[in-house]
């Protein structure tokens, strides 16, 4: 069916609805994500194939053994936290888990009681919405440049391998066009190795017009940190619009942690 005789078939629906119940089946049209699966790009359907072959092969929690920092810091969290990886585990997918029993978003504040408040959730994955504000919206065209993801974990970001301590690769970062930054040390180094790491990337990230996007800002993440880093004359931040999406379910605080900044 082509557009034209489509919409006339929605529109003849439409006419058949009992006036009663039309303002609610417009007002599910209008917000529902039911109609995802109609408009989902080839490129979603590719990030979300990964993401399943991901999910099929890892644990629910997501977290090496190896992380045990980052595990400890989850349980330092004021409320109780929980590791749930956006990349692998979009809202849709939590929601099916917790009605298999296999995920809770609660937890019980007084034993046996039926009290109950939210968990705590953290990703140490970009999510797939994410992913796609970055590159629809964040950087420029990529032909020909060196992208650098420090730290690559699961690949959601860049799926490459080069296993190593970013303090020791000097001139990747200094050969790089963007550098991309989520979160990376704050959950898995303490404030020494942290401040050691961050001087290290601003003398080693120095390329002028080079790219650098971060997660969480830079002044947050060096923010009570013993580094001497003059902000001011390393970068210029780069105002970001971060209402591209109009659509309500969008989490637009996670998309304001993006941060883009231009070496100067
Ligand atoms: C929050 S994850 C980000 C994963 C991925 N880039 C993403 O956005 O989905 C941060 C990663 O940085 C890694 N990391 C921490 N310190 C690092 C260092 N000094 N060198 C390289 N990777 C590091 C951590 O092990 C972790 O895998």
């Amino acid at each position: 069916m082509d557009f034209r005789s489509a919409r006339q078939a929605v529109l003849q629906l439409l006419r058949t609805v009992a006036p009663a119940d039309l303002p609610e089946l417009i007002q599910w049209m209008r917000t529902t994500r039911d109609f995802d699966e109609f408009t989902q790009d080839n490129n979603d359907i590719m990030l979300k194939n990964i993401a399943e072959d991901l999910r099929n092969c890892l644990p629910l929690e997501t977290m090496l053994s190896s992380e045990h920092l980052a595990l400890q810091k989850i349980q330092q969290q004021p409320e109780p936290t929980v590791h749930v990886d956006a990349f692998l585990y979009d809202e849709d997918f939590i929601d099916s888990l917790c009605e298999e029993g296999k995920m809770s978003r609660n937890y019980c504040t007084v034993c046996g009681s039926h009290q109950t408040a939210p968990l705590g959730f953290i990703s140490h994955s970009f999510s797939l919405m994410e992913l796609k504000f970055i590159y629809h919206h964040v950087l420029p065209d990529l032909s020909e440049k060196i992208l650098v993801d420090v730290g690559s974990r699961l690949g959601t970001v860049l799926y490459g391998v080069l296993h190593a301590d970013i303090c020791t690769q000097g001139s990747l970062l200094q050969n790089a066009d963007i550098i991309i930054m989520n979160n990376v040390f704050e959950y898995f180094l303490n404030e020494a190795e942290q401040a050691r790491a961050w001087d290290y990337i601003s003398h080693n990230v120095r390329r002028r017009g080079s790219l650098l996007v971060t997660v969480p800002s830079l002044e947050e993440s060096l923010s009570g940190l013993q580094v001497n880093i003059q902000l001011s004359s390393w970068v210029d931040e780069v105002p970001l619009n971060y209402d591209v999406y109009p659509e309500k379910d969008i989490d637009r605080e996670a998309l304001k942690q993006i941060h883009l900044y231009k070496i100067l």
